[in-house]
């Protein structure tokens, strides 16, 4: 049997439409307010604690306590949560954002697609699924740190290996005093 892969990874086209974008009068185009931390820390983060903390378990002392969405205003917010990781993938994307043409706009894409299987797995009512997705979507932001943020590995949540010792988590916001759920 032959093996023919696909090529690698093909980008150049994405390239053209932009370069030729730049003639001329400046048009309306977006203008990013937040730095990439600020979007991190303001928008990016926020949606994903809210989207992992719709569904999973915490150990209490009378067991394992699994916990789930119950209520509309319940599912309303994972998929207020789902919409916002979405549409961050796409705000990566633009310029004064984007890193490169290359890796970044893969990264970012891939954000999109997880922000859509979140949204997919709310509107399909299914908690395994938002729970699947959830990984899906710390898979987006992990990835993404490796190549850009080397010291931002690991978002905290709680799909992260707990691994052995707690490594030290340089990424993580300050003030994550809120759920104290797990006692970690
Ligand atoms: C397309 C790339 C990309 C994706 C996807 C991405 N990040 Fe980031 N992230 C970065 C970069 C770059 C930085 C470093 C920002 C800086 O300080 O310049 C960063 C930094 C952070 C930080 C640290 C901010 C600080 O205080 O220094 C947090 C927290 C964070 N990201 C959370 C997330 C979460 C949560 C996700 C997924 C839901 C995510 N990121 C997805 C690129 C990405």
């Amino acid at each position: 049997m032959k093996n023919s892969r696909l090529p690698p990874f093909t980008l150049p086209l994405l390239a053209l439409p932009v370069a030729a974008g730049c003639t001329g009068e400046a048009p309306e185009r977006p203008v990013p307010v937040a730095d990439m931390q600020e979007l991190m820390v303001s928008v990016m983060e926020p949606a994903a604690e809210a989207y992992w903390d719709g569904v999973g378990e915490v150990l209490t002392e009378e067991g394992v306590h699994q916990f789930r969405p119950l209520t509309e205003e319940d599912w309303t917010s994972l998929r207020n949560a789902a919409f916002v990781l979405a549409e961050s993938g796409n705000l990566m994307m633009m310029d004064g954002r984007a890193r490169d043409r290359g890796d970044w706009m893969a990264h970012s894409r891939t954000m999109v697609e997880a922000g859509r299987l979140a949204l997919d797995a709310v509107d399909r009512r299914n908690p395994d699924a938002v729970f699947d997705a959830g990984a899906e979507v710390y898979y987006a932001c992990r990835d993404c740190h490796a190549r850009y943020a080397a010291e931002t590995l690991r978002p905290s949540d709680p799909h992260s290996a707990p691994g052995p010792e707690e490594a030290p988590d340089p990424g993580a916001p300050e003030a994550d005093a809120t759920d104290g759920g797990d006692g970690r």
